[in-house]
C-alpha cells in the first residue's frame, strides 16, 4: 500500500452529504493512537490510506502503530490499572462515567454513524443502527459495575473463604471493521469489570475508534484506561498477543486470525475470548410463514453486504415448499437498488475493501466450478467502489464450498432436505457453530429442533435479533467466550479466593 504523509483528507469532502459537523470534524482530526488520554498521529511507521468502499478513494490516512506505540498503549493501560485510578474507582461512580458514556455517544450518534459510512462502507440506515446499538450497549453494562460480586463457599467451620472476582488487568480487544462504532460495547463490558483497556480497530475502519476514547475521556474515564493502537494485524494485533503486560485478549474476526491469535496466546498461557465466524444455518420448514420466511432469509445475507459474522448464508428449505420459497426470496432480491452507502435509496451498499471483493467474486466462481446453480446475481458491479450484486446459487449440496466456507459477501447458498432430521443433520455438518435460524408454526417443532441444533444462538421465526442483555457467541470453530450478557463479564474477570483461618467453633 502506498504511504503518505498528509494527515487529513484528500477527497473533497463538500461533495459527501454528511453534515458540517462531521465534514470539520474529518478534516481537522488525527486518526491516531489514543495512548494515555492523548491523541497520537503517526509516529516512524508511518500511515495506511484509508478508504471510502464505496468509491475506492483514499479519504484521510490513519497512523500504523510500530513495536514502541505498541509498547506506549500497553504501557499506559498497565500504569492505569495498577495504580487503580478505575479498577478501584467507588462502583457507583463508575457506572456514573460509563452512563455519561452512553449519553454522550448518544449525542453524537449522527457523526458516529456518518463516519461509519466513510470507512466502514456501511449503508447509512444501517449506520444509525450500529451507533444505536453502541448507545444500548454500553448503558446496559453501566450498571454492572455495581452488581459484580463474589462468593463464599461452603467450608470446614474454623475456615472463612470468600471467594471474590476481581478485574484480569490489561485487556486487548482485538476488532474487526464490520461495525466498528458497536466495538465499544467490548470495550464497556471490559471496563465494568474494572479492567484498563486498549482497543486495536481493524485497519479499514480506524475513524471512529478515536471519537469513542475521546468521549470516554470527555465522560471521565481516566486517561490510560480506554487506550486504542491504530495498526495492522501482524505488527498492533500480534504485538498485544505476545505482550506479557496483556492479560487477555478478546478478539473478534476470521477463523484463521483466531486460530493463529489462540496459538499464539499459548505461549503465555493467556487467556482469550473469540468471536468467529460463521457459515449459518436459515433453516425453513413446510409448515413455516413462507412470506416471513422470504423476507428473513433474504435480509439475512443481504444485509450489511453479507458481512456480518451471523449472515443466513446457507438456507436449508424443506423440497415441498423449495421452489416456491426460492421464487419469492428472487423476487424480494432482483430488484434491490445497489449503490453508495450514503445514497438513501440504496439497499445493498459496497463490501470493505477491493480484497474483499475479489474473495467474494473467487467463491462465486468456485460455486459455478463446482455445480451450483446460478439462479440470481453472480458479478461485480460498477469500477469505483467495491459493489457486487446479491447472488443466490440454487441446488447446493452441503459438501461444496459454497456451503461450508465463510464467504463474508451477498452469497447465498439455498440447500434442499426433506425431513427434520435431514435439516438438523445438514445444519449441524459444519465447522461453525456461530447461529442458526429456524421459521415453523409448529409450537413442538420450534422448541425441538433448537435443542438439537449445535449452534451458540437459534432465532426462531425472527432473525438476527440482537439484544445488549442475550449471550452472544459461538461453539465449534465459532469460537468461545460470549459477547453480550452477564456472560461476556466473565471473559473479564477472574476469581480469586482468600482464606482466613478463624479457628475452631467453641
Ligand atoms: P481478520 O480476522 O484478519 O481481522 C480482524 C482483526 O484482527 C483486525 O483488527 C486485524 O488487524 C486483526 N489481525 C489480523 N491478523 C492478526 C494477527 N496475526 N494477530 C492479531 N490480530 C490480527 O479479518 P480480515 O483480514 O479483515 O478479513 C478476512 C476474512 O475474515 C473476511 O473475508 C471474512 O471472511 C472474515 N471476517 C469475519 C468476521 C466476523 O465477524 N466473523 C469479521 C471480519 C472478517
Ligand atoms: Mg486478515
Amino acid at each position: 500500500m502506498t504511504q503518505t504523509d498528509d494527515r487529513h483528507t484528500t477527497v473533497d469532502l463538500s461533495a459527501y452529504p454528511i453534515s458540517e459537523a462531521t465534514a470539520h470534524r474529518l478534516r481537522t482530526m488525527t486518526i491516531g493512537h489514543v495512548i494515555d488520554g492523548v491523541v497520537v498521529g503517526p509516529g516512524s511507521s508511518g500511515t495506511l490510506p484509508v478508504y471510502d468502499p464505496s468509491t475506492g478513494r483514499a479519504v484521510a490516512s490513519m497512523a500504523v502503530a510500530g513495536p514502541s506505540e505498541v509498547e506506549a498503549a500497553i504501557a499506559s493501560a498497565r500504569q492505569a490499572f495498577e495504580d487503580g485510578r478505575w479498577q478501584f474507582l467507588d462502583p457507583l461512580d463508575k457506572e456514573r462515567r460509563l452512563r455519561e458514556l452512553s449519553r454522550l455517544i448518544a449525542v453524537h450518534a449522527e457523526e458516529l454513524a456518518e463516519l461509519d459510512v466513510i470507512d466502514g462502507g456501511i449503508l447509512r440506515v444501517y449506520s444509525g443502527f450500529i451507533a444505536k446499538f453502541a448507545v444500548d450497549g454500553v448503558d446496559y453494562y453501566s450498571g454492572w459495575p455495581t452488581k459484580l460480586q463474589g462468593s463464599i463457599p461452603a467450608t470446614p467451620g474454623d475456615i472463612v473463604v470468600r471467594a471474590t472476582r476481581e478485574p484480569v488487568g490489561v485487556v486487548g480487544l482485538i476488532m474487526p471493521w464490520n461495525g466498528p462504532s458497536a466495538v465499544v460495547v467490548a470495550v464497556a463490558a471490559a471496563l465494568a469489570a474494572g479492567n484498563s483497556v486498549i482497543l486495536k480497530p481493524a485497519e479499514q475502519t480506524p475513524i471512529t475508534a478515536v471519537r469513542l476514547a475521546e468521549l470516554a475521556l470527555e465522560a471521565g474515564i481516566p486517561p490510560g484506561v480506554f487506550n486504542v493502537l491504530q495498526g495492522t494485524g501482524d505488527v498492533a494485533g500480534a504485538g498485544l498477543v505476545a505482550h506479557p503486560d496483556v492479560d487477555t485478549i478478546a478478539f473478534t474476526g476470521s477463523v484463521d486470525t483466531g486460530r493463529r491469535i489462540q496459538a499464539a496466546a499459548a505461549a503465555r498461557v493467556k487467556r482469550v475470548s473469540l468471536e468467529l465466524g460463521g457459515k449459518s444455518a436459515h433453516i425453513v420448514f413446510e409448515d413455516a410463514d413462507l412470506d416471513a420466511a422470504a423476507d428473513a432469509t433474504a435480509a439475512a445475507v443481504w444485509g450489511n453486504s453479507g458481512q456480518v459474522c451471523t449472515a443466513g448464508s446457507r438456507v436449508l428449505v424443506q423440497r415441498s415448499v423449495h421452489d416456491r420459497l426460492l421464487e419469492r426470496i428472487i423476487d424480494r432480491s432482483k430488484g434491490l437498488t445497489i449503490g453508495n452507502a450514503f445514497d438513501p435509496t440504496a439497499q445493498i451498499g459496497p463490501l470493505i475493501s477491493a480484497d474483499q471483493l475479489d474473495r467474494v467474486a473467487g467463491y462465486v466462481t468456485i460455486g459455478r466450478d463446482e455445480g451450483a446453480e446460478l439462479v440470481l446475481g453472480g458479478s461485480r458491479i460498477g469500477d469505483a467502489g467495491y459493489f457486487h450484486e446479491p447472488t443466490i446459487f440454487a441446488g447446493v449440496d452441503n459438501s461444496m464450498r459454497i456451503a461450508r466456507e465463510e464467504i463474508f459477501g451477498p452469497v447465498m447458498s439455498v440447500i434442499p432436505f426433506d425431513s427434520e432430521d435431514d435439516a438438523v443433520r445438514v445444519a449441524n455438518d459444519s465447522e461453525f457453530g456461530l447461529a442458526a435460524g429456524v421459521w415453523t408454526q409448529d409450537v413442538s417443532r420450534a422448541h425441538r429442533v433448537p435443542r438439537r441444533l449445535k449452534a451458540g444462538t437459534v432465532w426462531v421465526n425472527t432473525y438476527q435479533a440482537v439484544y445488549p442483555s442475550v449471550p452472544y457467541g459461538g461453539v465449534k470453530q465459532s469460537g468461545h467466550g460470549r459477547n453480550l450478557g452477564a456472560e461476556s463479564l466473565d471473559d473479564f474477570l477472574q476469581t480469586k479466593s482468600v482464606w482466613t483461618r478463624i479457628g475452631a467453633e467453641p
